[in-house]
């Protein structure tokens, strides 16, 4: 009996995608992350929550290096996607962030035609060997982003003549076009409507197949129906993680508990 339960235990453990230990992280004198370690599993959406300014966008740029781009921005500690340590100075950032693909909270798209948002990536990163290679990459991406249908017969019509949730659409589509192994998500959903939502939030339920997705989001619903693993962070610290299930009905932590149900936030 027991080894039946270690057997199936064993069948839904998925794969450490990302390990991070020691992680800090300070804007100038700002010690915004502080002493974060956490396993990120891969083929799993992970949920990171809490209150404003508890540095959840900050821990998930320090994910593919985007913190970089902030002058005053320092990151200590450690971090690897498959055992590689991404701050290693042999890891160039842009092949990093194709690897480990973002979507932000304000739709984004390039001025410049559907087909050249999704073809820009695969460009630069040399992935076609031929017009119809990147056509193909193209449709695949749209198909994948749950927006080909809607775009099919414009495909040269500029991306921002989109609705708000097709653009966010397109800009999930571009992320998986260089195909990456990670999708991080701030807030992917703040400037969309329900239906928007509920297409987005699909979407992230089907990527998950092939990906690895950790998303931001100020809604527990959201994190609720989207996540297998949720991480509160509080103050710069990782207060707890876990499965979502557990952390939202029996929370080990009493700031996470505050947080859930409305006390703090
Ligand atoms: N570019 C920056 N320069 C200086 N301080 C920053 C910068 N970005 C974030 N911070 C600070 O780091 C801390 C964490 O901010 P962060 O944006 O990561 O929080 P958050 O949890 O994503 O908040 P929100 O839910 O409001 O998006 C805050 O104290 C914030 O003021
Ligand atoms: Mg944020």
């Amino acid at each position: 009996m027991n080894d039946m339960r270690l057997l199936e235990r064993d069948v839904d453990a998925k794969d450490i995608k990302i390990a991070a230990r020691k992680v800090q992280v300070y804007y100038a004198d700002t010690h915004a992350i502080k002493d974060v370690d956490v396993d990120i599993e891969d083929k799993t959406v992970t949920a990171f929550i809490g209150p404003s300014g508890c540095g959840k966008s900050t821990f998930l740029r320090c994910l593919n290096r985007m913190n970089d781009t902030i002058d005053i921005c320092r990151v200590e500690g450690d971090i690897r996607i498959d055992g590689e340590d991404i701050y290693d100075a042999k890891v160039d950032p842009v092949q990093l962030r194709a690897k480990v693909g973002m979507v932000f909270q304000k739709p984004n798209p390039f001025p410049k035609s559907i087909y050249d948002n999704i073809a820009y990536g695969p460009r630069i990163h040399g992935l076609a060997r031929s017009k119809a290679d990147l056509d193909d990459i193209v449709e695949k991406s749209l198909r994948r982003g749950a927006i080909w249908d809607e775009v099919k017969d414009r495909l040269h019509a500029p991306g921002t003549g989109l609705s708000g949730g097709q653009q966010q659409r397109l800009c999930i589509a571009r992320a998986v076009a260089t195909e990456p192994e990670v999708l991080l998500m701030d807030e992917p959903c703040s400037a969309l409507d329900p239906i928007a939502t509920s297409q987005v939030e699909e979407l992230i339920d089907e990527l998950r197949q092939e990906f690895s997705v950790v998303i931001v989001t100020h809604s527990m619903q959201q994190a609720a129906r989207v996540s297998q693993k949720t991480a509160f962070f509080h103050l710069g610290n990782l207060v707890e993680y876990g499965e979502t299930g557990q952390i939202f009905t029996t929370p080990q932590d009493p700031r996470t508990e505050s947080y859930i149900t409305g006390r703090i936030g």
